[in-house]
């Protein structure tokens, strides 16, 4: 299965920059399936429906979220009922939303995406590799379902590469957001689990990760919280993780980094 992962889209630079460049790299790569971390796509600072819905118009199959999944209320309700918009499954018993879906390809073919978080540096949650160990045993790969992917959404690369080492043969990919700043750790470990520790954020990266720079700045330097963070708005670059799967046992067989856009190194 060919799998294309879309790190944290932030706010309208990160929306504009997945509209320019998923079609072309859609085009080059021909995924099966398009994941997309929405968390940061409304305004820096959450996701709503209009914008679920233009993701999907875009023929994004999945979204997943983080720390930021409940800032904009009116997800709440939406989360509800669209199975596609999935949030981190380790938030306590009664949150909204759930934790994983199983999209289904148009041959039968099925993926399981999960999004978890991590817990160091982050807010107190339950235990993510707790949380994750359930479902993937619950679904093993080759059998109830052809590939897994988990978006685990934290702060220490320690963390995610400790959780890609944990699920190593049970899942296909650990690939990490949050941090919004790609890491160039892609590999496929021993049992066939590939990893990078973060996708990096689609969002401009003449920035503060995503922010505009002034009152990030401010708030390193003086003690002073006044200024609200407000979203860079530059051209933005267009970051991710391309995977290739076996549909036998779920494993990785490739992963390559994809960026696209004015910043970085495109790859
Ligand atoms: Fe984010
Ligand atoms: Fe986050």
């Amino acid at each position: 299965m060919k799998i294309l992962f879309i790190g944290d889209v932030v706010a309208r630079a990160g929306r504009d920059a997945l509209a320019k460049y998923l079609p072309e790299v859609r085009k080059e790569l021909s995924p099966d399936v398009v994941i997309v971390n929405g968390e940061n796509a409304a305004h820096g600072i959450g996701i709503n429906d209009k914008i679920c819905k233009e993701f999907f118009d875009m023929h994004v199959d999945v979204i997943t979220l983080g720390n930021h999944a409940w800032d904009q209320r009116e997800v709440i309700p939406y989360i509800e009922k669209e199975g596609r918009l999935v949030r981190p499954i380790n938030y306590p018993e009664g949150t909204p939303g759930k934790g994983a879906y199983i999209h289904e390809l148009s041959g039968g073919r099925k993926i399981m995406v999960i999004n978890a978080m991590a817990r160091l540096f982050m807010d107190p949650l339950d235990d993510p590799f707790a949380a994750v160990d359930k479902i993937v045993r619950a679904h093993p790969m080759g059998k109830a379902v052809n590939a897994i992917f988990l978006d685990f959404h934290g702060e220490a690369t320690s963390e995610k590469m400790a959780m890609a080492h944990y699920l190593d043969g049970r899942v296909s990919a650990v690939i990490g957001t949050h941090t919004h700043i790609p890491t160039a750790d892609s590999q496929i470990l021993s049992g066939g689990t590939a990893l990078q520790c973060d996708a990096g954020m689609t969002g401009d990266y003449n920035s503060v990760i995503g922010m505009k720079i002034d009152t990030p700045i401010i708030r390193f330097t003086r003690k002073l919280s006044m200024e609200r963070l407000s979203p860079a708005d530059g051209d933005g670059t267009m970051c991710g993780v391309y995977i290739e799967t076996n549909d036998a046992n779920g494993k990785a067989q490739k992963i390559s980094a994809v960026r696209r856009g004015p910043r970085l190194l495109n790859a």
